[in-house]
């Protein structure tokens, strides 16, 4: 433990553990009236303490008390340290607003500033080989083609005055192929900004807008009109900013939004972009200091430490907003249903793209149990849509397929939970983009539905009825299908008993077997105490390719709840090794577990 003398005179004392995970300060505070830093060296690390005024400015957690009205906060970095360089991303539909905050971005973080559509003009305007080609797509709204956008980003990032400065990518990438070009050179961002904005609005936005030739600076002609008649003679037009242009960009901004979410999700951060520009950049500003908070801080982008009531602090490493709370009260908003769609996507498009064809996904909420209330059933159907829409994205072609009725005689029937999902596939919304017949098909499961036009399958809830077993007509499918993928989602493959005994009797191993075979690549399950179903526990989590990991659920003393990493299995944990975890004994030790004390998996 490093202490340390009163570095001024408001500090009594204060002290610092070695690994920077306790702050204790003396109990007669005295602190001055504005935020203070005071620092301290040790050795190798460098302290600061830093105070603020809690109105000002909300800390983490991480080591803050609070007395009369301020909050305390330290920070331990290397020394001699480089400074991590922000690499940030902003996207969001034309005229959503990324010019300008771009320019008040680079103002303030003095990042490199990269707008393919700046580049492109460029080239345009000087006539070039590759200008001359983009010239054709830009006019009528269209991406122009990856070969030309690509290379001139990569040379950009390559020029001199790039080097040793953080980044700023502008309207790039615009698709899958983008990013997954980015990913080849070992691109990723520190966080991606969608800014948000209502398609009316952005029409209004796009006819209005105005560029000074002189400066490059951008007006509209009702929301941020010129400052004097002389700006205003000299303002021009862009040829792509007519209202017709607008919406063809538009509709190929909205077919690689959901594809771009879903790769970046770990670091989006969605900013309501429909609010007064300074207001926009206020939270995009807060976003940026608190990452260059988090490095200066020795943690990655998706890291953050919080406090829990005990003293003790978890480390709790996910993605922009961690995991979902209050999942036990449905229905769940839209911003956490379309956290479990992406994670879903994310995980099931990287097992897909290494190359595994039969795969599983498990996801247990209450808001996907079915089982609880029939109207979860449309959740379910959402997040087929979402699965389904983010293969065809990438020009898959996706055969989405619902168990039609089974058996025979008086055996004749379906799964309840299952009852006119078919029909409600058929009418679903599948876009405008007439999806539905070329990309999405919607069919039963079985071999026959298999057909060389189809390039994977997504089968929805697939499961045994009391008397039916639909184990074999899936086999039948996953072989007719070869190597293309087959996903379950949230089956029930479970042989359930039935009046004459049929299902259980010939080749039941020989079902299980199989039916245990499907790769699991996406595994999400709240925890209980047995025989409860609250309050939650904690959570469970795989995302191919990461590793199990189990989180403990936390209530703050701000009445929020948190979840907190208690660690990663490789495979996934018993109920022995959960419970272990939560004791805060080592899982791997486990020759004492007894105890009635027993977690049960949520299950639907
Ligand atoms: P690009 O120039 O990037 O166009 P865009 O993405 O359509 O975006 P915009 O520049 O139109 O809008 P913005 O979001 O920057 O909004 P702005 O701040 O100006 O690309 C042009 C073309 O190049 C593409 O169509 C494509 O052909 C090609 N291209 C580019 N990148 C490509 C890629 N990666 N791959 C393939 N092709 C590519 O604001 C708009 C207006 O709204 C302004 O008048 C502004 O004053 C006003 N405004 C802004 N914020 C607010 C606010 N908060 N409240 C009120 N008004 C506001």
């Amino acid at each position: 433990m490093a202490t340390a003398a009163s570095p001024a005179s408001c500090f009594h004392s204060w002290s610092c553990n070695e690994r920077g995970r306790q702050l204790s300060l003396s109990s007669s505070l005295f602190l001055p009236a504005a935020s203070t830093n005071f620092q301290r060296d040790y050795g190798e690390k460098l302290i600061t303490l830093s105070t603020y005024r809690s109105s000002v400015r909300r800390v983490p957690g991480f080591l803050s008390r609070k007395h009369k009205g301020f909050k305390v906060k330290c920070s331990i970095t290397e020394k001699n340290a480089k400074p991590r360089l922000l690499k940030v991303m902003i996207s969001g539909a034309p005229a959503s607003g990324k010019g300008t905050q771009c320019a008040y971005i680079v103002e303030k973080y003095g990042l490199l500033h990269i707008s393919t559509g700046d580049l492109l003009r460029a080239e345009v305007a000087a006539g070039t080989e590759n200008g001359l080609k983009a010239k054709k797509y830009m006019t009528k709204g269209q991406l122009v083609p990856d070969d030309i956008v690509i290379q001139m980003v990569k040379d950009r990032l390559e020029e001199a005055d790039s080097q040793g400065k953080g980044w700023l990518l502008d309207g790039f990438p615009r698709s899958s192929s983008q990013a997954d070009a980015l990913k080849a050179l070992g691109i990723k961002p520190d966080v991606f900004i969608v800014l948000d904005v209502p398609e009316e609005v952005l029409i209004e936005r796009v006819v209005g807008r105005r560029l000074d030739p002189l400066t490059g600076k951008i007006y509209h002609l009702k929301y941020a009109p010129p400052e004097s008649e002389d700006i205003a003679s000299r303002l021009t037009q862009r040829i792509d900013d007519t209202e017709d242009k607008a919406k063809v960009r538009l509709q190929s901004y909205a077919m690689n939004v959901g594809a771009l979410s879903s790769i970046y999700a770990d670091v989006m951060q969605k900013v309501d972009g429909n609010r007064p520009k300074l207001l926009v950049f206020e939270e995009i500003d807060r976003v940026l200091t608190d990452l260059q908070d988090k490095y200066e801080r020795g943690l990655t982008a998706g890291e953050e430490k919080i406090e829990v009531p005990s003293g003790v602090i978890y480390e709790n490493k996910d993605n922009w907003r961690g995991i979902p709370t209050r999942l036990n009260s449905i229905p769940h908003s839209r911003e956490i249903r379309e956290y479990f769609y992406d994670d879903v996507c994310r995980a099931t498009k990287n097992a897909v793209e290494d190359g595994i064809h039969k795969l599983k996904v498990q996801i247990t909420i209450p808001e996907l149990n079915p089982e609880m209330d029939v109207y979860r059933i449309g959740t379910l159907l959402e997040l087929m849509r979402e699965l389904a829409f983010s293969f065809a994205r990438d020009g898959k072609r996706v055969k989405v397929c619902v168990q039609g009725s089974m058996g025979a005689g008086i055996f004749a029937g379906m799964p309840l939970q299952l009852a006119g999902t078919r029909r409600m596939l058929e009418v679903m919304d599948w876009g405008e983009y007439e999806s539905k017949g070329t990309f999405i098909n919607i069919g039963s499961i079985g071999a026959n539905e298999v057909t060389d036009n189809d390039d994977m399958f997504i089968l929805m809830a697939p499961q045994n009825a009391v008397g039916n077993c639909i184990i074999d007509d899936l086999q039948a499918m996953v072989i007719a299908a070869g190597d293309r993928p087959v996903i379950i989602v949230n089956p029930r493959l479970k042989d359930l008993p039935s009046a004459a005994g049929v299902m259980q009797i010939r080749g039941r191993e020989k079902r299980m077997e199989f039916a245990g075979s499907f790769f699991v690549c996406y595994n999400f399950r709240l925890l209980y105490l047995s025989g409860t179903q609250y309050p939650i526990l904690g959570a469970l989590r795989m995302a191919y390719p990461s590793q199990y990991e189990l989180y403990k659920r936390v209530d703050l003393d701000s009445g929020k709840e948190r979840y907190a990493l208690l660690g990663t299995f490789t495979e996934e944990p018993t109920t022995e090794e959960i419970t272990a975890a939560f004791d805060g004994r080592d899982p791997k030790k486990l020759s004492n577990t007894g105890g009635l004390w027993k977690i049960l998996f949520g299950s639907i």
